[in-house]
């Protein structure tokens, strides 16, 4: 765990890690990023001139690790959320990878997920993962009240699927209730980084069990690399004793 003062040190150290997996890979890199409020000083950071400047970005492609089933303009939408912050004023728009979002057209989250695992496979260039070659530089998380992680909640089956790369999860376990697509666990592990961002007092009953071990989504997700919390002290468990 690294700790940091709160969410301004947060963002910050969170921006250093996406510089530094840029750097450390020269050719085309894949980051995964989050949805929920805890990545939005990240990517509104991301769009000021310091980091825009650093940032090589003709070669980084931005993905996401789960989605509201909702109409792209809904308030709801994570890309969208990502797009507004920073992706739309400083990425290249074929460098940006949504999932598909509902549409008349599109009305099954199953769909919209073997749409996206699609997506991810042709980027890839292989339809299976290669422990060896992972399939992101960096993966972004944040962590549900339920120990949910991406759209991976709890006792959901969806937690044990190792075929499919994304899939489609037809009811959230917290709000917003609408359906989701997230990707998978082997698909979220394949990175060289995975980094959850944890800050404020509402994530410390949560992170109390995550840090106990208990058997929650938030346990589950681990890189085959490196795997980081950034955590601000208001969301540090009382009497915590170290991890
Ligand atoms: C989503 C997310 C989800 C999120 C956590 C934390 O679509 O909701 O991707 O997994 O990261 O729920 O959400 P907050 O950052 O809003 O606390």
């Amino acid at each position: 765990m690294i700790e940091v003062a709160d969410p301004t040190a947060l963002a910050a150290a969170a921006a250093e890690h996406v510089l530094a997996r840029t750097a450390a890979n020269r050719g085309r890199v894949a980051i995964c990023l989050t949805g929920g409020s805890s990545p939005t000083r990240l990517y509104q950071l991301l769009a000021t001139e310091s980091y825009r400047n650093r940032l090589p970005w003709h070669r980084v492609h931005w993905f996401i690790g789960d989605e509201r089933f909702v109409p792209a303009n809904d308030p709801l939408h994570n890309m969208s959320m990502a797009r507004a912050a920073f992706l739309d004023r400083c990425a290249p728009p074929e460098n940006i990878h949504p999932i598909p979002t509902a549409t008349t057209d599109l009305t099954d989250p199953d769909r919209a997920a073997a749409l996206y695992q699609r997506e991810l496979q042709s980027f890839y260039g292989a339809d299976a993962i290669d422990n060896a070659r992972p399939l992101f530089d960096l993966v972004l998380m944040g962590v549900g009240p339920d120990g949910h992680i991406a759209s991976l909640f709890p006792d959901d089956p969806a937690l044990d699927e190792t075929a499919r790369w994304v899939v489609g999860v037809p009811r959230a376990n917290v709000t917003p209730l609408v359906p989701r697509v997230t990707l998978t666990l082997p698909t979220l592990a394949s990175c060289c980084e995975m980094l959850f961002e944890v800050a404020g007092t509402d994530k410390r009953a949560i992170l109390t069990r995550v840090f106990a071990g208990e058997n929650l989504p938030a346990n589950r997700a681990r890189s085959t690399g490196e795997t980081f919390w950034l955590v601000d002290r208001a969301a540090i468990p009382e009497n915590f004793g170290g991890r």
